[in-house]
Protein backbone atom coordinates (compact mmCIF):
# COMPACT_ATOMS: atom_id res chain seq x y z
CA UNK A 1 0.00 0.00 0.00
CA UNK A 2 0.90 3.58 -0.50
CA UNK A 3 -0.38 6.59 1.07
CA UNK A 4 0.98 10.17 1.11
CA UNK A 5 1.27 12.58 3.90
CA UNK A 6 1.49 16.65 3.50
CA UNK A 7 3.39 18.15 6.40
CA UNK A 8 3.76 22.40 6.54
CA UNK A 9 7.30 23.52 7.37
CA UNK A 10 9.24 26.64 7.51
CA UNK A 11 10.16 25.92 4.44
CA UNK A 12 6.94 25.12 2.33
CA UNK A 13 5.38 21.69 2.46
CA UNK A 14 6.96 18.37 2.24
CA UNK A 15 5.54 15.08 1.33
CA UNK A 16 5.97 11.49 3.11
CA UNK A 17 5.67 8.70 1.40
CA UNK A 18 4.15 5.84 3.34
CA UNK A 19 4.78 2.10 1.55
CA UNK A 20 3.50 -1.03 3.21
CA UNK A 21 3.40 -4.66 2.82
CA UNK A 22 1.11 -7.76 3.56
CA UNK A 23 3.93 -8.53 6.54
CA UNK A 24 3.16 -5.54 8.11
CA UNK A 25 6.81 -3.74 7.30
CA UNK A 26 6.49 -0.42 6.20
CA UNK A 27 8.88 2.45 5.36
CA UNK A 28 8.20 6.36 5.22
CA UNK A 29 10.39 8.28 2.99
CA UNK A 30 10.40 12.25 2.44
CA UNK A 31 11.26 13.98 -0.38
CA UNK A 32 12.81 16.35 1.61
CA UNK A 33 16.37 14.93 1.28
CA UNK A 34 15.07 12.09 -0.09
CA UNK A 35 15.01 10.56 3.00
CA UNK A 36 14.45 7.43 4.79
CA UNK A 37 12.88 8.31 8.11
CA UNK A 38 11.21 5.11 9.66
CA UNK A 39 11.66 1.11 9.23
CA UNK A 40 9.22 -0.76 10.74
CA UNK A 41 8.91 -4.68 10.67
CA UNK A 42 8.29 -7.49 13.22
CA UNK A 43 10.51 -9.04 15.83
CA UNK A 44 10.43 -12.72 17.35
CA UNK A 45 7.28 -11.57 19.14
CA UNK A 46 5.21 -10.18 16.27
CA UNK A 47 5.79 -6.60 17.99
CA UNK A 48 6.58 -3.72 15.94
CA UNK A 49 10.03 -2.53 16.01
CA UNK A 50 11.48 0.71 14.07
CA UNK A 51 14.64 -0.29 13.13
CA UNK A 52 16.37 3.09 11.83
CA UNK A 53 17.81 6.49 13.88
CA UNK A 54 15.91 9.44 13.30
CA UNK A 55 15.05 12.97 14.32
CA UNK A 56 11.43 13.26 16.07
CA UNK A 57 10.49 16.26 13.88
CA UNK A 58 10.26 16.99 9.83
CA UNK A 59 11.75 20.40 10.25
CA UNK A 60 15.11 19.03 12.25
CA UNK A 61 15.95 17.09 8.49
CA UNK A 62 16.63 20.55 6.82
CA UNK A 63 20.07 20.94 9.18
CA UNK A 64 20.78 16.83 8.78
CA UNK A 65 24.58 17.92 8.54
CA UNK A 66 25.63 16.30 11.54
CA UNK A 67 24.36 12.59 11.83
CA UNK A 68 22.88 12.35 8.59
CA UNK A 69 20.01 10.25 10.26
CA UNK A 70 18.44 8.42 6.88
CA UNK A 71 19.79 11.07 4.26
CA UNK A 72 20.38 10.51 0.74
CA UNK A 73 24.38 11.62 0.78
CA UNK A 74 25.38 13.16 -2.52
CA UNK A 75 26.94 14.09 -4.83
CA UNK A 76 30.30 12.40 -3.04
CA UNK A 77 29.31 10.56 0.01
CA UNK A 78 32.68 10.60 2.39
CA UNK A 79 35.94 12.51 2.20
CA UNK A 80 37.78 13.96 -0.53
CA UNK A 81 41.16 15.17 0.61
CA UNK A 82 42.16 18.75 0.74
CA UNK A 83 38.16 19.13 -1.06
CA UNK A 84 39.51 19.19 -4.23
CA UNK A 85 40.27 17.19 -7.48
CA UNK A 86 41.27 17.32 -10.86
CA UNK A 87 39.25 15.47 -13.63
CA UNK A 88 39.68 16.13 -17.67
CA UNK A 89 42.62 18.48 -16.63
CA UNK A 90 40.51 20.88 -14.56
CA UNK A 91 40.47 21.00 -10.75
CA UNK A 92 37.54 21.55 -9.10
CA UNK A 93 37.16 23.10 -5.50
CA UNK A 94 34.28 21.80 -3.00
CA UNK A 95 33.52 22.91 0.72
CA UNK A 96 36.11 22.57 3.63
CA UNK A 97 33.74 20.99 6.08
CA UNK A 98 35.82 18.64 7.67
CA UNK A 99 39.38 20.50 8.70
CA UNK A 100 40.92 21.06 5.19
CA UNK A 101 38.98 18.12 3.66
CA UNK A 102 35.14 17.53 2.53
CA UNK A 103 32.78 15.20 4.03
CA UNK A 104 29.45 14.01 2.27
CA UNK A 105 30.06 16.74 -0.32
CA UNK A 106 29.74 19.58 2.10
CA UNK A 107 26.77 22.02 3.99
CA UNK A 108 24.51 22.07 1.21
CA UNK A 109 24.10 18.49 0.53
CA UNK A 110 21.40 17.01 -1.00
CA UNK A 111 20.07 15.37 2.00
CA UNK A 112 18.60 19.03 2.60
CA UNK A 113 17.05 19.57 -0.13
CA UNK A 114 13.41 19.35 -1.18
CA UNK A 115 13.00 17.33 -4.08
CA UNK A 116 10.58 16.17 -6.44
CA UNK A 117 8.17 13.52 -6.28
CA UNK A 118 8.11 12.85 -9.96
CA UNK A 119 6.44 9.38 -9.68
CA UNK A 120 4.34 7.24 -7.29
CA UNK A 121 3.53 3.36 -8.52
CA UNK A 122 1.21 1.77 -6.13
CA UNK A 123 0.92 -1.22 -8.01
CA UNK A 124 4.58 -1.62 -7.28
CA UNK A 125 4.46 0.36 -3.88
CA UNK A 126 7.07 2.45 -5.25
CA UNK A 127 8.59 6.43 -5.28
CA UNK A 128 10.66 7.95 -6.88
CA UNK A 129 12.44 11.27 -6.01
CA UNK A 130 14.27 13.42 -8.30
CA UNK A 131 16.90 16.16 -7.81
CA UNK A 132 18.36 18.99 -10.49
CA UNK A 133 21.81 19.47 -9.29
CA UNK A 134 23.03 22.22 -11.86
CA UNK A 135 26.46 23.06 -12.66
CA UNK A 136 28.66 24.05 -10.29
CA UNK A 137 26.39 23.06 -7.83
CA UNK A 138 28.17 22.26 -4.14
CA UNK A 139 31.58 23.23 -6.70
CA UNK A 140 30.78 20.15 -8.95
CA UNK A 141 30.69 20.13 -12.54
CA UNK A 142 28.02 19.12 -14.79
CA UNK A 143 24.46 19.65 -14.04
CA UNK A 144 23.44 16.16 -12.56
CA UNK A 145 19.82 14.84 -12.04
CA UNK A 146 19.82 11.92 -9.66
CA UNK A 147 16.85 10.05 -9.52
CA UNK A 148 16.59 8.08 -5.94
CA UNK A 149 13.43 5.16 -5.92
CA UNK A 150 12.41 3.51 -3.24
CA UNK A 151 10.22 0.09 -3.31
CA UNK A 152 9.07 -2.02 -0.58
CA UNK A 153 8.48 -5.76 -1.88
CA UNK A 154 6.26 -8.21 0.20
CA UNK A 155 9.31 -10.48 0.84
CA UNK A 156 10.47 -7.51 2.69
CA UNK A 157 13.16 -5.89 1.06
CA UNK A 158 13.51 -1.96 0.55
CA UNK A 159 15.48 -1.36 -2.55
CA UNK A 160 16.68 1.95 -3.38
CA UNK A 161 17.70 2.32 -6.66
CA UNK A 162 19.81 5.71 -7.91
CA UNK A 163 19.54 6.42 -11.07
CA UNK A 164 21.82 9.29 -12.69
CA UNK A 165 22.87 11.48 -15.64
CA UNK A 166 24.91 14.34 -16.16
CA UNK A 167 25.68 16.62 -19.17
CA UNK A 168 30.15 16.83 -18.19
CA UNK A 169 32.04 14.11 -16.60
CA UNK A 170 31.73 14.37 -12.94
CA UNK A 171 32.22 12.47 -9.65
CA UNK A 172 29.00 10.20 -7.97
CA UNK A 173 29.18 8.83 -5.11
CA UNK A 174 25.71 8.43 -3.35
CA UNK A 175 24.82 6.58 -0.49
CA UNK A 176 21.64 5.83 1.98
CA UNK A 177 22.88 6.68 5.28
CA UNK A 178 20.78 4.84 7.64
CA UNK A 179 21.53 4.02 10.89
CA UNK A 180 20.43 0.78 12.26
CA UNK A 181 19.29 -0.70 15.40
CA UNK A 182 17.79 -4.10 14.86
CA UNK A 183 16.45 -3.85 18.27
CA UNK A 184 14.66 -0.92 18.14
CA UNK A 185 15.79 2.65 17.17
CA UNK A 186 15.51 3.53 21.10
CA UNK A 187 16.75 -0.06 22.31
CA UNK A 188 20.85 1.17 22.82
CA UNK A 189 24.17 -0.08 22.39
CA UNK A 190 24.41 -2.58 18.95
CA UNK A 191 27.68 -3.67 20.28
CA UNK A 192 25.80 -7.27 20.86
CA UNK A 193 24.41 -7.40 17.36
CA UNK A 194 25.50 -10.32 15.38
CA UNK A 195 27.47 -9.10 11.76
CA UNK A 196 28.73 -10.41 9.00
CA UNK A 197 30.10 -9.26 5.66
CA UNK A 198 31.49 -11.08 2.39
CA UNK A 199 34.76 -8.65 2.76
CA UNK A 200 37.84 -9.67 2.43
CA UNK A 201 39.68 -6.10 2.28
CA UNK A 202 39.51 -2.91 4.00
CA UNK A 203 40.96 0.54 2.86
CA UNK A 204 42.97 1.51 5.82
CA UNK A 205 43.54 5.49 7.28
CA UNK A 206 45.68 7.62 7.49
CA UNK A 207 44.70 9.05 10.76
CA UNK A 208 41.54 10.55 12.52
CA UNK A 209 41.25 12.38 9.07
CA UNK A 210 39.53 9.78 7.90
CA UNK A 211 41.17 9.85 4.73
CA UNK A 212 42.46 6.57 3.23
CA UNK A 213 46.15 6.08 2.62
CA UNK A 214 45.34 4.80 -0.38
CA UNK A 215 46.50 1.00 0.48
CA UNK A 216 44.45 -2.25 -0.03
CA UNK A 217 44.81 -4.34 2.72
CA UNK A 218 43.39 -7.98 3.95
CA UNK A 219 41.39 -8.40 6.93
CA UNK A 220 42.86 -11.16 8.00
CA UNK A 221 44.20 -11.09 11.45
CA UNK A 222 42.64 -7.75 12.10
CA UNK A 223 39.23 -6.44 14.00
CA UNK A 224 38.08 -5.65 10.39
CA UNK A 225 37.88 -9.24 9.58
CA UNK A 226 33.76 -10.20 9.96
CA UNK A 227 33.94 -12.90 7.05
CA UNK A 228 32.79 -15.23 9.94
CA UNK A 229 29.86 -13.37 11.61
CA UNK A 230 30.78 -12.09 15.34
CA UNK A 231 29.21 -9.46 17.07
CA UNK A 232 30.28 -5.66 16.74
CA UNK A 233 31.52 -5.32 19.82
CA UNK A 234 33.82 -8.43 20.01
CA UNK A 235 36.61 -6.56 18.79
CA UNK A 236 35.82 -3.06 18.94
CA UNK A 237 37.78 -1.84 22.13
CA UNK A 238 41.41 -3.50 20.14
CA UNK A 239 44.13 -1.77 20.47
CA UNK A 240 44.27 -1.34 16.88
CA UNK A 241 45.73 2.03 15.44
CA UNK A 242 43.21 2.37 12.67
CA UNK A 243 40.02 1.54 15.74
CA UNK A 244 41.86 3.99 17.61
CA UNK A 245 41.69 6.43 14.10
CA UNK A 246 38.12 6.43 14.15
CA UNK A 247 36.78 5.80 17.72
CA UNK A 248 35.61 2.60 16.49
CA UNK A 249 34.72 1.12 12.52
CA UNK A 250 34.41 4.14 10.82
CA UNK A 251 35.90 2.65 7.48
CA UNK A 252 35.50 1.41 3.74
CA UNK A 253 35.48 -2.46 3.19
CA UNK A 254 35.67 -3.92 -0.23
CA UNK A 255 33.28 -5.74 -1.60
CA UNK A 256 34.76 -9.23 -2.22
CA UNK A 257 31.84 -9.82 -5.11
CA UNK A 258 28.98 -6.96 -5.64
CA UNK A 259 25.79 -8.03 -6.86
CA UNK A 260 21.88 -7.62 -6.25
CA UNK A 261 21.65 -11.31 -5.40
CA UNK A 262 24.12 -12.52 -2.87
CA UNK A 263 23.99 -10.81 0.32
CA UNK A 264 27.25 -8.97 1.26
CA UNK A 265 26.39 -7.70 5.02
CA UNK A 266 23.82 -9.87 7.78
CA UNK A 267 23.15 -8.45 10.76
CA UNK A 268 20.58 -9.88 13.42
CA UNK A 269 19.44 -7.78 16.53
CA UNK A 270 20.23 -9.97 19.40
CA UNK A 271 16.85 -8.86 21.53
CA UNK A 272 14.56 -8.79 18.58
CA UNK A 273 15.60 -11.43 16.35
CA UNK A 274 15.28 -9.21 13.95
CA UNK A 275 17.70 -9.84 10.79
CA UNK A 276 19.18 -7.40 7.94
CA UNK A 277 20.40 -8.56 4.88
CA UNK A 278 21.96 -6.04 2.00
CA UNK A 279 22.61 -6.45 -1.14
CA UNK A 280 24.79 -4.00 -3.43
CA UNK A 281 25.97 -3.52 -6.81
CA UNK A 282 28.61 -0.88 -5.89
CA UNK A 283 32.18 -2.02 -5.08
CA UNK A 284 32.67 -0.77 -1.25
CA UNK A 285 30.29 0.09 1.96
CA UNK A 286 31.52 2.24 4.72
CA UNK A 287 30.91 0.46 8.31
CA UNK A 288 30.30 3.01 10.84
CA UNK A 289 29.27 2.04 14.61
CA UNK A 290 27.67 4.64 15.17
CA UNK A 291 30.87 6.63 17.62
CA UNK A 292 30.33 10.10 16.94
CA UNK A 293 26.76 9.93 18.56
CA UNK A 294 26.53 11.60 21.70
CA UNK A 295 22.97 11.46 23.83
CA UNK A 296 21.66 13.20 20.72
CA UNK A 297 17.82 13.92 20.46
CA UNK A 298 15.66 11.31 18.37
CA UNK A 299 12.21 10.22 17.58
CA UNK A 300 9.28 9.66 20.67
CA UNK A 301 11.81 11.42 23.15
CA UNK A 302 14.96 8.63 22.59
CA UNK A 303 18.63 9.81 23.06
CA UNK A 304 21.01 8.21 20.74
CA UNK A 305 24.23 7.71 22.41
CA UNK A 306 27.78 6.17 21.20
CA UNK A 307 27.34 3.39 19.65
CA UNK A 308 23.50 3.42 19.58
CA UNK A 309 22.89 2.49 15.58
CA UNK A 310 25.32 1.47 12.63
CA UNK A 311 25.75 2.35 9.08
CA UNK A 312 26.54 0.46 6.00
CA UNK A 313 26.78 3.07 3.95
CA UNK A 314 27.35 1.56 0.02
CA UNK A 315 29.35 3.59 -1.98
CA UNK A 316 32.50 4.08 -4.22
CA UNK A 317 35.70 4.16 -2.11
CA UNK A 318 36.28 7.46 0.24
CA UNK A 319 38.19 9.74 -1.53
CA UNK A 320 37.91 7.91 -4.86
CA UNK A 321 38.57 10.98 -7.36
CA UNK A 322 42.30 11.56 -5.85
CA UNK A 323 43.13 8.09 -5.37
CA UNK A 324 44.12 6.34 -9.01
CA UNK A 325 44.07 2.90 -7.73
CA UNK A 326 40.95 2.99 -6.42
CA UNK A 327 37.76 2.05 -8.87
CA UNK A 328 36.62 5.65 -10.71
CA UNK A 329 33.10 7.20 -9.04
CA UNK A 330 33.27 9.54 -12.79
CA UNK A 331 29.86 9.64 -14.32
CA UNK A 332 30.75 10.16 -18.11
CA UNK A 333 28.75 12.77 -19.53
CA UNK A 334 25.49 11.77 -21.33
CA UNK A 335 26.00 8.47 -20.24
CA UNK A 336 23.29 6.88 -17.60
CA UNK A 337 24.40 5.11 -14.34
CA UNK A 338 22.05 2.96 -12.34
CA UNK A 339 23.61 1.71 -8.91
CA UNK A 340 20.87 -0.70 -6.08
CA UNK A 341 20.92 -1.22 -2.15
CA UNK A 342 18.76 -3.42 -1.26
CA UNK A 343 18.04 -4.22 2.59
CA UNK A 344 16.34 -7.14 3.22
CA UNK A 345 14.24 -7.56 6.72
CA UNK A 346 13.44 -10.45 7.88
CA UNK A 347 13.30 -12.90 11.41
CA UNK A 348 16.58 -14.70 12.27
C1 LIG B 1 29.94 8.73 8.39
C2 LIG B 1 31.37 9.09 8.58
C3 LIG B 1 31.57 9.34 10.07
C4 LIG B 1 30.64 10.44 10.54
C5 LIG B 1 29.22 10.13 10.11
C6 LIG B 1 28.26 11.27 10.35
O1 LIG B 1 29.68 8.45 7.06
O2 LIG B 1 32.23 8.11 8.09
O3 LIG B 1 32.91 9.68 10.33
O4 LIG B 1 31.08 11.67 10.03
O5 LIG B 1 29.14 9.86 8.76
O6 LIG B 1 28.21 11.69 11.66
Amino acid sequence: MLQTQEIETTKGTITNIILSNNQETSVVVSNLGATLLNFKTQDKNGKLQDIVLGFDTIEEYFSNTDTYFGASVGRIANRTETASFSLNGETFQIDKNEGDNNLHSGPNGYQTRVWEVESLDKSINQVTFKLDSPDGDQGYPGHLTLKITYQLTDDNQLKITYQAISDKDTPLSPTNHSYFNLNGHASGSIENHLLQLNASAYTPIKDSTSIPTGQIVNVEGTPFDFRHPKTIGQDINQTFDQLQFASGYDHNLLLDDPNLQTAFATAVGDKTGIKLEAFTNLPGVQFYSGNFLNNHPGKNQASYDKRHGFCLETQFFPNAINTPNFPSPVLKANETNSYQTIYKVSIE
